[in-house]
């Protein structure tokens, strides 16, 4: 059993102690978090247990691995004092807020020699993880072009209300579009050129961001958009268009069925999505009614390990 510490119990890590449950491969032995009702709250949900800081948590936790589910701000000074306390880690995304805080972040962990993943769970994500098994299989051709888009109302959860500050958060750009530019990178490699524009919302954070890529893997291009401005009830909403030479491939999450493709001159099909945790998260909150793709993420960084 990998035991794990967990610093920030909010919605990710809530959601990340559920899926260390649900594999039972690991468990959380300790959590860190500066709000004692938080603590208590896992203490007496997880069995874990509690620290006031990351600090105290590695002097005395026995634990193999930290997972970070801190503001992102946070993620540097975390980051580098668990690699430095030798613990492997996994780290919500994004990274952190600037390259060089990235850099020295991984600097640190290879200095260490532990392991370390970051949270772009948009690979996990079983539609997204098709659509990448469909264009890598070659059956369509190559991609000429993807579009790929992201919305959601402004995020109501955050403590502090760290996610509307952008020097906290990084807005929407870093937050929410990072998803899209990481799964894009994923599918056909990063772009040659890139055009992005970012824009700031009521509040001051640079809250939709809307981004054109040139020259990726083959000559594709790409498009990709992310909000965290919209209004009254709209849903969160991801969806992606991703044109081969051979096919359309759609992807709309609030459509039934979400994924379809459309070979040139055969008939459209829904390709087989494999259901992951479905229906377990309902204590965690946040946008998202699965596990999914934190689940199959989570074991991914179990297996690394
Ligand atoms: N992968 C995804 O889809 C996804 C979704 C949401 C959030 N995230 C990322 O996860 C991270 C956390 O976001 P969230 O929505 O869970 O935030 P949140 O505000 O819900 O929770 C943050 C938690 O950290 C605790 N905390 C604050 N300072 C601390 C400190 N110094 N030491 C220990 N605990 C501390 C808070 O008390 C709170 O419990 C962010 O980096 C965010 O970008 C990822």
């Amino acid at each position: 059993m990998i035991r794990i510490g967990l610093v920030g119990y909010g919605f990710m890590g809530k959601m990340h102690a559920q899926c260390y449950a649900a594999t039972g491969r690991a468990k959380v032995a300790a959590l860190a978090d500066v709000e004692a009702d938080r603590r208590g709250e896992a203490a007496s949900k997880l069995g874990c247990q509690p620290y006031e800081s990351l600090q105290a948590m590695l002097e005395n936790a026995d634990i193999d691995a930290v997972d970070i589910c801190t503001p992102t701000y946070l993620h540097e000074e975390h980051v580098i004092a668990a690699a430095r306390a030798g613990r492997h880690i996994f780290c919500e995304k994004p990274l952190s807020l600037s390259v060089e805080s990235c850099d020295a972040m991984i600097g640190a962990v290879e200095q260490a020699g532990v392991t370390m993943m970051v949270g772009q769970v948009v690979r996990f994500w079983p539609e997204y993880a098709v659509i990448k098994q469909l264009v890598d299989s070659g059956e369509y051709g190559r991609v000429l072009w993807a579009s790929l888009r992201r919305l959601s109302p402004p995020a109501t959860w955050a403590w502090q209300d760290w996610l509307a500050d952008p020097a906290r958060s990084g807005g929407a750009i870093l937050d929410l579009h990072i998803h899209d530019l990481d799964f894009i990178t994923y599918l056909v490699g990063p772009p040659s050129k890139v055009l992005s524009r970012a824009m700031p919302g009521s509040r001051g954070a640079l809250d939709t961001a809307m981004t054109l890529g040139w020259g990726h893997a083959g000559g594709a291009n790409s498009y990709a958009e992310g909000s965290l401005t919209m209004r009254g009830e709209f849903p969160f909403s991801a969806s992606a268009i991703v044109e081969c030479e051979k096919a359309s491939i759609r992807l709309d999450i609030t459509a039934s069925p979400s994924l379809m493709v459309f070979p040139s001159g055969g008939a459209a099909f829904a390709p087989e999505v494999p259901s992951v945790g479905e229906g377990a998260s309902a204590e965690a909150g946040g946008n998202v009614s699965s596990l999914g793709g934190y689940l199959v993420e989570i074991g991914y960084f179990l297996d690394c390990l």
